[in-house]
This record gives C-alpha cells, structure tokens and sequence, in this order.
C-alpha cells in the first residue's frame, strides 16, 4: 500500500486526475471503476479540463460506478446517475452506453439486477483502475461495517453514520435513502489498480485505522491493505494521525 501525501484537496485532486488520465491514455479502452462523494469532484473537474485540451479522450473508456441508492429515480438530482452526469459524463465524450450505475427499485428483482452488473464487470475484463473514497466509518462504495463484508454487488441496508453523513446532500436526514445496491468488496479488490482518495480532518481517524496493519471488518476499507497495487492520496490533514 503507497500513500502519497499532499498539500491539499486541489494537489489530491490533480494527481488523482493524472493517474487517470496516465491509465487511459495507456489503455484508450479503459475500464474504470467511479465513486462519487464530495471528494472525487475535483478530480473529475480536473478531467474535464484536460478532455477540453485533448490531453484525454473517453471515446472508448468504459465505466462502473461503486453504487447508488434505491429508492431515487436516476432522474433525482441526488441520485448518482445526477451526480455523475453533472461532474463528468455531460462534459466529455464517453458513450452513454458505456457507462454503468447500478440501479433498481424495490419493485424490480435487484438480485437479479447485481448479478448482472457483476456479470458485465467480468465480460468487460475487469476494472483497471478503480476510484474510492472512503466514508468517515470506513465504508468503501456503500460496503458498510458490520460482522461480514459480501464480495458480490448486493442491496444493502445504509448504517446510520453514512444517513447523518449524506443528509448534507438531502434537506433533511428522513430525505435520505435507507437502502442502495453497492460493488461488493470481491468486485473492488479484483480491481487491477485502486486509488484511494482522502481529505480532511474528519477523515483522520479512519485512515489511520484503514491503514494500521489490522484488517477488520469493522473498518471495511482495512481490508484495502491486502491489494496488490493500491495507492492513498491523501492530504496533510487527512494523515494528521498518521
Ligand atoms: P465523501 O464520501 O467523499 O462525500 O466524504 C465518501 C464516502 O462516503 O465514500
């Protein structure tokens, strides 16, 4: 595990950016995992600046993203099919129908809906590079802390933390989804490369937990340590702890 220290959330945003771009201009048929959050925005900033002066082209990446919740339409402006449109897919040239967010709703049959998604994963060879942020429990996608992770895309239900920690998103915290369908941590760790993005004071705690050596599946992200080519960027806050 590497983890790359910087100044702030812009240098966490650039080099994240530049790791990328690096990986599709090596790979123009990359497959990349997405996250979305408050942390990654930068990044994706920074990415449609360098598609605007062709220092990257989508044309033929394709992308996954961690999870989304169930109870939004993808049409709700806090649905991550919003979040990603807005922050990235609007802006560059990547093909709709090479993008993929989960979603269902209760009504549809979502086992079915993650075993589909896991499938196409694995038909489009895999991720190459994935993107995570990491949630002030330690969740990655939507994996959250409890007694057992699932390694398979799964319907889960949201531990109060992540609801009080995205009610900054919703008017309130009733506002915000109880359940989603997320990435399991098999899908994440048979990512070829990972980075791990984090910023800020509250995020110190977990990552000194995330990387102290331990694996629990309390701290879900913990279990990052094992992967074999993972990279933190993080900044000088977020290590505070370290
Ligand atoms: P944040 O969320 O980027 O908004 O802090 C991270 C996460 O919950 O995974």
């Amino acid at each position: 595990m590497e983890i790359k220290v910087v100044e702030n959330y812009q240098q966490m945003s650039l080099k994240a950016a530049d790791i990328v771009a690096d990986q599709v201009n090596q790979k123009k048929d990359s497959v990349l995992g997405l996250a979305t959050g408050s942390t990654p925005e930068g990044m994706y900033a920074r990415l449609v600046e360098m598609y605007r002066v062709k220092m990257i082209d989508f044309a033929s990446v394709v992308t996954f993203n961690l999870d989304e919740y169930t109870a939004l339409s993808p049409k709700h402006p806090q649905s991550y099919h919003c979040y990603m449109n807005r922050h990235l897919f609007d802006h560059i040239n990547i093909k709709p129908e090479n993008t993929h967010i989960p979603h269902g709703n209760n009504e549809q049959d979502i086992s079915e809906i993650c075993r589909e998604y896991d499938y196409k994963i694995f038909s489009m060879g895999g991720i190459d590079l994935q993107i995570l942020g990491i949630g002030v429990n330690g969740h990655i996608g939507f994996n959250e802390p409890g007694q057992y992770l699932q390694t398979r895309t799964h319907l889960v239900e949201l531990a109060e933390e992540t609801i009080e920690a995205n009610s900054r998103f919703f008017s309130s915290p009733e506002e915000v989804p109880r359940r989603a369908i997320t990435m399991g941590m098999g899908s994440i760790m048979h990512a070829k490369k990972i980075i791990l993005l984090a910023s800020g004071e509250s995020k110190a705690p977990v990552i000194q937990k995330s990387v102290s050596g331990r694996i629990s599946t309390d701290i879900p992200a913990s279990l990052l340590q094992l992967h074999r080519d993972i990279v933190l960027i993080v900044d000088k806050q977020a290590v505070s702890l370290l």
